[in-house]
């Protein structure tokens, strides 16, 4: 597909009339209330084709949602996204011609657009989203809603009018995996902390979340065949504190919660060394047979499974059975970083192990690019965690066929402080920066790895320093954006200049929501 530029004379005479700053709405739908219609040129992620009329479609207070059969759940999510701030009932119903309305359709989208992209129609008669999958209509919908004004963001009803710019998208992903990271070992965050951060990601088209559920310092997901695990090992994290675990209706439910956004969860169960909290709950898994202490720390590299006991491969085939259970998606995260106190002659055979093990429960393996110097089964994904482009190992694994997910810690990992100033957070990445995370190519980044090789870009955040939602929001905004915009956009479309005017359009809608992000210098953000 190819980008056709915004036609620059609307962005411009649009721009003018903004600034002049006319309240009043008039008749003509072309100049009603213009300081509130976005221009595509504000979305983020970028489209890959985007075109403008001159109309503009007002919702108003009769609008119906026409979603027939497969589209309907999109249609109500949609009419629950947009009710709280318009007070307009919305009624979902799948009848197909009516006026003033929005219209979802499992038709007509073109097989170029995939199972996420869509194809998004305005008009001044009412809005019309095609795709071919209920993926890419609620992919249409995250973009509509960033072309109704920011106050459609508030949860509490607001004034109109809700004018969108007419004109057409049409729109698909990059990559297939777009992903963020929350880890909830290092602290403890309770479902709706996670909910609330899947419905944030959803905005930005984000569809995997990654949960580090298990390191040293605490066990997070309920195992049945090994309840210590999360009753002892998850009853502390950094720090001291009380830390939690979800129970598995819980886990179930964010699942869920999670598939209902088209996120797909994948969890991760780290191995064989980030293990403290394990072999604290149960002496038997380790080398010695004596358990350690609970550790509140903040050290890494310091535990390991015992690799030569036949315990810990009964231990991982019922925790992985379990997850796997729990898990519809395709991955099982098995971590495989850092691991300090296992010898390369203990790791390798563990690593090709677990990986049976995965595949024995229907699943195929993702562990942290620190695995790539095991021999890696067809299917086994890597996920790039270094500071810098070249890595023997993922050269020498990439040229038998391994694929990878990119999260190179100086530029993705949200956790690295903004600047020196930056209170939450660490630095042994470096610092980054907005731009800094918006400035790369992940199709292009690792030597040796092809573009067709990679699967995707995600955006981890470790929280040794981070406990509340609150820090969640600052870590992460503005910068998940940017990497959600590296999975999502073509490359063509890259322009920091233009990203950095697209990004500070956001500030309102984030305001709207109650998001406490970080107003970089970088960004002209919007008021
Ligand atoms: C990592 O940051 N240890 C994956």
């Amino acid at each position: 597909m190819t980008v056709r530029p915004y036609p620059r004379r609307l962005a411009s005479a649009l721009t003018a009339l903004a600034v002049c700053g006319g309240l009043a709405v008039t008749a003509d739908a072309a100049q009603a209330a213009p300081r509130q219609v976005v221009p595509y040129s504000h979305l983020v992620p970028a489209p890959v084709t985007a075109s403008q009329s001159g109309a503009t479609f007002t919702l108003g207070p009769a609008a119906r949602i026409s979603a027939a059969g497969a589209a309907a759940e999109v249609g109500q999510y949609l009419a629950s996204v947009l009710r709280p701030a318009t007070g307009y009932p919305l009624p979902v119903d799948s009848r197909s011609s009516h006026a003033a309305g929005i219209t979802l359709l499992l038709s007509g989208a073109g097989p170029e657009l995939g199972d996420e992209g869509y194809r998004l129609e305005v008009t001044g008669n009412g809005v019309t989203l095609r795709a071919n999958k209920p993926a890419g209509l609620f992919s249409g919908v995250q973009t509509l809603r960033q072309l109704f004004p920011a106050s459609i963001d508030s949860g509490k009803r607001q004034r109109g009018p809700w004018q969108v710019q007419g004109g057409t998208i049409s729109d698909a992903p990059r990559f297939a995996y777009r992903g963020a990271m929350l880890d909830v070992a290092r602290h403890f965050f309770g479902v709706d902390a996670v909910k609330r951060y899947i419905d944030q990601l959803a905005r930005y088209k984000v569809n995997t979340l990654h949960l580090h559920l298990t390191d040293d310092q605490g066990w997070r997901i309920a195992i049945n065949s090994w309840p210590k695990l999360a009753t002892y090992g998850g009853s502390t994290q950094v720090g001291g504190g009380k830390g939690g675990y979800y129970t598995q209706a819980q886990y179930r439910d964010l699942v869920a919660y999670a598939q209902s956004r088209f996120i797909t969860v994948i969890p991760e169960m780290d191995m064989p060394g980030h293990t403290n909290a394990a072999l604290a709950s149960y002496a038997e898994l380790n080398c010695n047979g004596v358990a350690p202490p609970l550790y509140t720390g903040t050290e890494v590299g310091f535990s390991s499974l015992c690799t030569g006991k036949d315990i810990t491969y009964k231990f991982l085939d019922e925790v992985i059975g379990e997850l796997a259970a729990l898990t519809p998606g395709p991955y099982i995260h098995i971590g495989g970083d850092e691991a300090h106190s296992t010898t390369d002659a203990d790791y390798k055979p563990f690593i090709a192990r677990v990986q049976q093990i995965v595949a024995a429960h229907g699943k195929k393996a993702l562990g942290w690019h620190d695995i790539s110097k095991a021999a890696l089964q067809p299917g086994t994904v890597g996920q790039f965690w270094g500071t810098g482009p070249t890595d023997a190992n993922v050269q020498a694994a990439a040229a038998k066929g391994t694929h990878y997910v990119l999260s190179p810690a100086n530029l993705a990992y949200l956790d690295m402080k903004y600047d020196a100033s930056t209170k939450l957070g660490q630095n042994w990445a470096g610092y980054i920066e907005v731009r800094d995370s918006y400035n790369w190519n992940p199709g292009g980044y690792l030597t040796g790895v092809n573009a067709s090789q990679v699967d995707g870009v995600e955006a981890p955040l470790w929280t040794e320093t981070i406990t509340s939602t609150a820090d969640i929001d600052y870590m992460v905004f503005p910068r998940v954006a940017a990497i959600a915009e590296l999975g999502w956009s073509p490359a063509s479309t890259h322009n920091w200049d233009q990203f950095k005017v697209r990004l500070g359009s956001q500030a309102p809608r984030w305001k709207a929501q109650g998001v406490n992000y970080y107003a970089s210098p970088q960004v002209p953000w919007a008021s």
